[in-house]
């Protein structure tokens, strides 16, 4: 029997909008929630999600793709929080994970292990073990040395398992070269040339069972040209394959992108930039209806069963990182805005240099504004959220919201500096409760010996 979500109280969708973060009364509040009342209660860096907004997303893309036989298998590595995953599980959803402990993670929060996909380069025996004992709905095979591995490791326990193997169309997805995955020259998939014969010698191993074909052209793709570029490169593949194997689905993979800038703007409010107001009216996402829209088509004349992977897209936009100002340091060169986050709660600026937006929790006043760097307490020039960046005047206690950080947040988080994780809340309507609890200073230290 599936556990029901304590948060899972239907509730109709949300007008349209990327996220629901608003200023009410000059606060800003997660649905009906002021952020100020989580932060008192929980403490800072925190993160907190809506809800709302992730079952927004995967209702509106659920619904999109409408008559076309389809599972959404949620990439769990985007946000891994158990909440999280019961709250899509309890949905129907798939999830499409990297390792055992994301398997792990979908047991326990309740998610049915005959619709997880299980991708990643480097499948470890206890890795293809455990989801061998689980019955996953597929292994995305990466090269033919996993594909002989994990024909070994089945027999070994008189299984056949169930294969998909990931085709790399060698397209341009246009983004950050750490999250492009589908150019030939990325650790990523198979030659799309090579394909047709590596199935073949598939199809005599004993223990493996031909099941479908899966592609991932990268991350953070805001237009639909490459997707669609690449769904028509693996298509003759496909036609070919279906005539010789009983293919079951073929699968798009994710890496639909979001707005990291001026989500907020398009709000009420004298205060932004006009640089935000036109980033806000210019800067626009690739809807899901629009990347539905155009992939479609092609979908259709392939016929098989669709396996989307979306991650970023269903809770990128649905959190925010909530800090606090510690101090204000005016050098001679630059002010800095001291938060009390740093890069081990939030990577991604750092590693990517990516935009977060950052909006002051209490609406300012005033049009007063400053070009600031906002940086951490981490010991690294790299600790920082924005450089000389426009914003509204900060001041020492403040709180502030670090947007569009539900995905590849808390999970890429680290123990560096020695400080600890942040804790992690969840919003539902009017109610909110702690998902994750703030690490403690004995956690720092467990499991360590002198
Ligand atoms: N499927 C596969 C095989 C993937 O490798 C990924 C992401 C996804 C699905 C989900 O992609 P999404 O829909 O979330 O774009 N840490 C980086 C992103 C790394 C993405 C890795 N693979 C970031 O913070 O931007």
């Amino acid at each position: 029997m599936t556990r029901k979500s304590p948060f899972l109280v239907p509730q109709p969708p949300l007008p349209f909008r990327v996220h629901s973060f608003r200023y009410h009364d000059g606060s800003l509040h997660c649905e009906g929630v002021a952020l100020e009342r989580v932060a008192e209660k929980y403490g800072t860096p925190l993160y907190v999600y809506s809800a709302g907004t992730i079952l927004d997303h995967y209702r509106r893309l659920d619904s999109a793709l409408g008559e076309i036989d389809h599972l959404i298998c949620y990439a769990v590595k985007a946000n891994s929080n158990r909440a999280i995953l019961r709250l899509l599980a309890d949905e129907g959803a798939g999830f499409d994970i990297v390792s055992g402990g994301e398997l792990f993670r979908v047991l326990a929060a309740g998610g049915d292990p005959q619709k997880c996909t299980f991708a990643g380069v480097g499948k470890s025996q206890e890795e293809i073990e455990y989801a061998l004992e689980q019955r996953v709905l597929s292994f995305n095979v990466e090269s033919e040395a996993e594909l002989a591995y994990i024909d070994r490791v089945a027999r070994g326990k008189d299984v056949r398992a169930p294969i998909a193997l990931r085709v790399n169309p060698d397209v341009d997805a246009g983004t950050h070269r750490y999250v492009s995955t589908g150019r030939s020259e990325n650790k990523f998939g198979i030659a799309l040339e090579r394909v047709s014969e590596i199935y073949e010698r598939a199809a005599a191993m004993p223990n493996i069972a031909i099941h479908g074909v899966q592609m991932h052209i990268g991350s953070q793709i805001t237009d639909a040209t490459p997707f669609v570029e690449a769904i028509r490169k693996v298509t003759p593949l496909i036609q070919h394959l279906k005539e010789r194997y009983a293919l079951e689905f073929f699968s798009v993979g994710g890496g639909v992108g979001i707005v990291y800038e001026s989500s907020m703007a398009s709000g009420s409010g004298d205060w932004w930039s006009e640089k935000d107001r036109v980033r806000a009216t210019t800067n626009l996402p690739l809807t899901i209806h629009d990347y539905v829209a155009a992939i479609s088509p092609p979908l259709r004349a392939i016929g098989l069963r669709v396996l989307l992977e979306p991650g970023r897209l269903l809770v990128g936009n649905a959190g925010v990182l909530l800090t606090r100002v510690r101090y204000i340091k005016q050098t001679e060169h630059k002010k800095f805005v001291i938060v009390d986050a740093g890069m081990n709660d939030l990577i991604r600026p750092a590693l990517y240099q990516s935009y977060h937006e950052i909006v002051p929790v209490r609406e300012p006043s005033g049009p007063a504004r400053a070009c600031v760097d906002v940086v951490g307490p981490v010991c690294e020039s790299g600790d920082f959220f924005a450089q000389d960046r426009d914003l509204p005047e900060m001041n020492e206690g403040d709180l502030v919201a670090l947007m569009s950080a539900g995905a590849y947040g808390f999970v890429m988080a680290s123990n560096y500096n020695s400080r600890p994780l942040p804790a992690e809340a969840l919003v539902r309507g009017e109610t909110f409760s702690l998902i994750r609890e703030r690490q403690t200073m004995e956690d720092l230290v467990r499991g360590e010996c002198e």
